[in-house]
This record gives structure tokens, C-alpha cells and sequence, in this order.
């Protein structure tokens, strides 16, 4: 298949991207790399031998898509690109509804003219919101709490009604839970601007020297050590999550929902304590407040990608974290020089 990956230089599109090739696919990628570097695709032909087509656009630009859209004869579409720092999304809310919203609806607009049906969405854990008990079942009622989720949530009641209004379309709405490590390699991996949000990232650079110690936010929670529980998935088991949605919805019109996650819940010091293990020493750590807007535990139920899909992770908690060590270790300041 010929497959668009919007968002493919970013993280988990640029493990999904090399997958896609592995497995013989043709990728034509769409990225205004706001938040990427070209060198990921680089580092992505280097690793597989092929050549991704890569196109920066920018998805609100309707026009530039029609053209990548005439140029190629796509079967289907990975859409990851968006904005997606919820503590930024409540700042410049209108920023993330316009980048997030809007340019579904443009790729959405784009692909409808060119006739391409089928398309596999990037949703979130976040839709699950805070109402609902652990695990997370993908039947449940979403109700995100913070505009990045909100802007998920929209585009999820976009494609059921597009779904519903059409049914020749195809459409897998995948709900991430919590995605870190990095291809075994260590050529690509997450390479985050400014100050990471996310614990694995903060974790890495205090590692690599680059922060003093990481700040565990809450160590009083309901939880066996009183940190936060998540459920953490390898980037290259998420990135076999879409290749299974997409080998799924190709002859199945309809809408699907899957959760991607392991089903286990991991606590903050846990996490630590993997990645100290990966670093092969200890590393320093501080217990502060808890952070605005957090929960204390959740994870997947991930039974339906299971029975659906065959899909379910393969990698360990220690294998997340070497894998993320590496890619750090070797590229301290990410896809920059020096
Ligand atoms: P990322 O920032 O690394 O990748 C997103 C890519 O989209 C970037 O390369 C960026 O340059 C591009 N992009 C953003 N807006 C664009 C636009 N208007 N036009 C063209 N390109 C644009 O993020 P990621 O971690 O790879 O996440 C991919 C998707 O998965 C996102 O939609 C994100 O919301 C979702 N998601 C991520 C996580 C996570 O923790 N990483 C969790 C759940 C869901
Ligand atoms: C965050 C987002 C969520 C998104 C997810 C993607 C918030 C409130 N939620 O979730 O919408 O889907 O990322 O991966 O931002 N932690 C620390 N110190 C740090 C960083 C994090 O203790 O420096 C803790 C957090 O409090 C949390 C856990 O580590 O308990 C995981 O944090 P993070 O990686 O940001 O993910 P989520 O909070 O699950």
C-alpha cells in the first residue's frame, strides 16, 4: 500500500513510518516539522534502505495537500500530526483547536476529494477524562478535562459522524496510553523542545546531564508507593498497533476504536528505577506537590486490540527503558549537531 503519514518525522510517526517500509509499504510523508526534524526521515531511509517521499506541509493548507494528494496515488492515511503539551493547550487554546481540529478537517476535506477512504487516527488516554474506573474500556463514556484532549475528543465525534454519514469510510481511532523508548537502534527517538512534560524525557536528560534531578510530582497517592501509576508502552509496540489497525480496516469499512496500551500500571519511582537500571547507576530524584490536573493511576484494558487485532506489547518496562537510554545516550542533544 501507498500510506500518508501526517506528523511522520515526529516520534511515533517516525517509528511507524520505518515499520510501514519494513513491511513493504510505500510512505509518503506530510510534516510542517513544527515540532520535527527532517533528519528523523533521514535516519529512517538510513535504517531501512528506503526512501520515504517527504513533503512539508502544513495540514491547514488545503491547496499543498490537494498536490501531495494528485502527486500520489494513496491508499490510506496515519494521522499523527498535531500539537499535543497539555499544560500549553490550556494556554493558547485556540492555537490547539485550530492546528488540531481544523487540520483534520483539511486532511479529511483533502482525502475525501481525492477518494481515499481509510484512516487511522492518533486519539489519546486523555479522552477517558477523570470520571471513569480503571481500567479503561474503550465502551466507556469520554469526557477529556483539558483543550489537547478536547481537541482528540472532537476529532474522534468527527470521524464517527463521517463514518456514519459514508460508509465506505474506513476508520481505526487508536487511544494511546503512555508511549516512551525508542527503535533499538538508538538512531531515532523522541527529541522533545525545551523542557520535557513527560517523565521518561525528564528522566533521560537528567541522565544525560542535561537537568539537575527529577521532581516526582505527588508521593501521596492511593497507590502502593504513593506515586502515580501509568501504563507505558514501547514506541515500536504502538507503532505494530497501527500497522494491525490498518491491516484491519482495509477490508472492514466501519469505525473501530482500540486502546494501545499493556494493560499494567507502573509507578513514577518504578519508572525511575527501570531507568536507573538501564543507566546502571542511581539518579537523583526529589518528591514534590502534586502536578494540576493529574490522576493517580490509570491503564488499558487492551483486550479488544487483542481479540480484534492479535495485537498486544511485547516489550518490558527495563526494555522501554534501555531502548530510551540508548537513543539518548547517543544523541544528548537529540537530532541536533553538538
Ligand atoms: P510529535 O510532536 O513528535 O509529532 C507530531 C508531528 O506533527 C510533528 O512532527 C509536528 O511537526 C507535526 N505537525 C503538527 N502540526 C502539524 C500541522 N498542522 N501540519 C503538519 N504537521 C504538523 O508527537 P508524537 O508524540 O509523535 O505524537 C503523534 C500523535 O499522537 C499526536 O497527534 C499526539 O497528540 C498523539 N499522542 C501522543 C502521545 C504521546 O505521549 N507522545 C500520547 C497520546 C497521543
Ligand atoms: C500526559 C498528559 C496526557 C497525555 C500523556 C501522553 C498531562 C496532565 N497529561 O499524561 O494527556 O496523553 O501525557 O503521554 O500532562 N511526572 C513526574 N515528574 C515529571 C514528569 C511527570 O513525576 O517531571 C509524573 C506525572 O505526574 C505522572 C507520570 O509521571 O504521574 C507520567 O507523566 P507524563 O509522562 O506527563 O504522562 P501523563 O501524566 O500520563
Amino acid at each position: 500500500m501507498k500510506v500518508l503519514v501526517t506528523g511522520g518525522s515526529g516520534y511515533i510517526g517516525s517509528h511507524t513510518a520505518l515499520l510501514l517500509l519494513e513491511a513493504g509499504h510505500e510512505v509518503v510523508v506530510v510534516d510542517n516539522l513544527s515540532n520535527s526534524s527532517k533528519e528523523s526521515i533521514n535516519r529512517v531511509a538510513e535504517l531501512t534502505g528506503k526512501e520515504p517521499s517527504f513533503h512539508q506541509v502544513d495540514l491547514l493548507d488545503e491547496a499543498a495537500l490537494a498536490q501531495v494528494f494528485a502527486e500520489h496515488n494513496i491508499d490510506a492515511v496515519i494521522h499523527f500530526a498535531g500539537l499535543k503539551a497539555v499544560g500549553e493547550s490550556s494556554i493558547i487554546p485556540l492555537a490547539y483547536y485550530h492546528n488540531n481540529v481544523a487540520g483534520s478537517i483539511s486532511l479529511l476535506r483533502a482525502m475525501e476529494a481525492a477518494g481515499v477512504r481509510t484512516i487511522i487516527f492518533s486519539s489519546s488516554a486523555t479522552v477517558y477524562g477523570d470520571g471513569n474506573s480503571i481500567p479503561y474500556v474503550e465502551k466507556m463514556e469520554i469526557g477529556a478535562t483539558n483543550p489537547y484532549g478536547r481537541t482528540k475528543e472532537m476529532v474522534e465525534d468527527i470521524l464517527n459522524d463521517l463514518g456514519t454519514a459514508d460508509s465506505s469510510w474506513r476508520i481505526a481511532l487508536l487511544r494511546y496510553f503512555n508511549p516512551v523508548g525508542a527503535h533499538p537502534s538508538g538512531r531515532i527517538g523522541e527529541d522533545p523542545l525545551g523542557i520535557p512534560n513527560n517523565l521518561v524525557p525528564f528522566i533521560a536528560q537528567v541522565a544525560v546531564g542535561r537537568r539537575e534531578k527529577l521532581m516526582v510530582f505527588g508521593g501521596d497517592y492511593e497507590t502502593p508507593d504513593g506515586t502515580a501509576q501509568r501504563d507505558y508502552i514501547h514506541v515500536m509496540d504502538l507503532a505494530a498497533g497501527h500497522l494491525a489497525a490498518l491491516d484491519y480496516v482495509n477490508d472492514k469499512a466501519g469505525v473501530y476504536r482500540w486502546n494501545l496500551g499493556s494493560g499494567v500500571g507502573t509507578s513514577v519511582l518504578e519508572m525511575l528505577h527501570a531507568f536507573e537500571r538501564a543507566v546502571g547507576h542511581d539518579l537523583p530524584y526529589e518528591i514534590t506537590g502534586r502536578r494540576a490536573g493529574d490522576l493517580p493511576a490509570f491503564w488499558a484494558d487492551a483486550s479488544s486490540a487483542l481479540a480484534d487485532l492479535g495485537w498486544s506489547t511485547t516489550k518490558t518496562v527495563d526494555q522501554m527503558c534501555e531502548d530510551h537510554w540508548r537513543w539518548q545516550h547517543n544523541n544528548p542533544n537529540g537530532y541536533q549537531e553538538g
